[in-house]
C-alpha cells in the first residue's frame, strides 16, 4: 500500500540484534512489532509490510531457526519468505502449525497495520530447542491466543515473550482473548527465572519478571472486581458501564468492536461463571 509511511529500524539489545516495524497514514506508527536475532536464531518473523528492508538486512545473517511465539500476522508475516530463501527451520506450537498451514483471514484494520502472512508449513517445536550458540525452551502460555509460547535462554535471563505481556494495565482484549488462560500463564512463567524480557510491542531490560507481576496483579485485580459485581447480581452491561475506564475508543473503533474493554469483561464473566459453577460441582 503506496499511501503508508513506513518505518523500520534496528536496535542492538546486548548480544540480541532487535528489528522494530510499524506503518501509519501520518506521524510515528499507532504500534509497532519488533522480532529478535540472536546469533543464528530468531524470534518471530516481522510484519510483511516491511518485508523487504527486513528480508535484506537478514541476507548478511540468513537464520537456521526461526521460532513464532504465535500465528497473528504481526508475529508470522515473512515466515513462508524466510524459509523459503534461507532454508530456516521454522518451529511453533503444534496450534501454530495448523494456523499456518492454510491463509487465514485477518480484519481491515490488520491489513492496513501489518499485512497477511503467507501460508507455511512449520515443525512442533521440541521442549529445548538448541540454536549454535544458545538453546530455548519453549513453554506454552496460551491466552492471548490458545498457541502463544514463549522462548526463554535459561542461561541468559532472557524471555523472548511474543504477546504474553505487551502492557501492565491492558486496556482491551480481541475477541478470542482468554482472561483465565492469561492470568495461568503469567503465573506459570513467573516460576522460571529471567531478567530481560523480549516482548514483541514493549522490550522492557532488566525488570522482566517485575513488570509481568505487576500485569498478573492488575488481571487478578480485575478479575475480582468483575467477579464482585457479578455476585451482586449486575448484568454484563451494567459492570462494562461501571468499570469502563473509557480509553480503548481509538482501537475499538479502529478495529470495529474486535479489539475492546468489554471484551475483557465478557472473559472474565465467562472465569466467574466457571469458578461459581464449580464452587457448587456442578
Ligand atoms: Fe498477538
Amino acid at each position: 500500500m503506496k499511501i503508508l509511511k513506513k518505518y523500520f529500524y534496528t536496535k542492538q539489545f546486548g548480544d540480541v540484534l532487535g528489528f522494530n516495524a510499524g506503518v501509519s497514514l501520518s506521524g510515528p506508527p499507532p504500534i509497532t512489532a519488533w522480532c529478535f536475532l540472536l546469533d543464528d536464531v530468531l524470534i518471530d518473523a516481522g510484519i510483511r509490510h516491511l518485508r523487504e528492508p527486513f528480508i535484506h538486512y537478514l541476507e548478511d545473517h540468513r537464520p537456521s531457526l526461526l521460532l513464532i511465539t504465535h500465528f497473528h500476522e504481526d508475529h508470522s508475516g515473512n515466515a513462508a519468505v524466510i524459509k523459503d530463501k534461507f532454508g530456516t527451520q521454522v518451529y511453533g506450537h503444534p496450534e501454530t502449525a495448523r494456523k499456518l498451514k492454510h491463509s487465514f483471514k485477518i480484519r481491515a484494520y490488520q491489513h492496513l497495520a501489518w499485512g497477511k502472512s503467507d501460508p507455511i508449513e512449520i515443525q512442533h517445536a521440541p521442549t529445548l530447542i538448541h540454536g549454535k550458540n544458545h538453546t530455548f525452551r519453549a513453554i506454552h502460555t496460551p491466552g492471548h491466543s490458545r498457541d502463544h509460547t514463549v522462548y526463554l535462554e535459561e542461561s541468559k535471563g532472557w524471555l523472548f515473550s511474543g504477546d504474553l505481556f505487551v502492557g501492565k494495565k491492558i486496556k482491551f482484549f480481541r475477541s478470542d482473548e482468554c482472561l483465565g488462560d492469561q492470568i495461568q500463564s503469567l503465573k506459570n512463567i513467573l516460576n522460571y527465572d529471567f531478567d530481560d524480557l523480549f516482548c514483541a510491542h514493549r522490550p522492557t531490560m532488566g525488570t522482566g519478571k517485575e513488570v509481568i507481576r505487576n500485569k498478573l496483579d492488575f488481571l487478578v485485580n480485575f478479575y475480582g472486581s468483575v467477579k464482585d459485581l457479578h455476585d451482586k447480581g449486575i448484568s454484563t452491561k451494567g459492570i462494562i458501564r461501571r468499570l469502563d475506564p473509557a480509553n480503548d475508543r481509538f482501537i475499538k473503533w479502529v478495529t470495529l468492536n474486535n479489539a475492546c474493554f468489554a471484551n475483557m469483561v465478557r472473559s472474565a464473566l465467562k472465569l466467574a461463571v466457571k469458578e461459581t459453577a464449580s464452587d457448587l460441582n456442578i
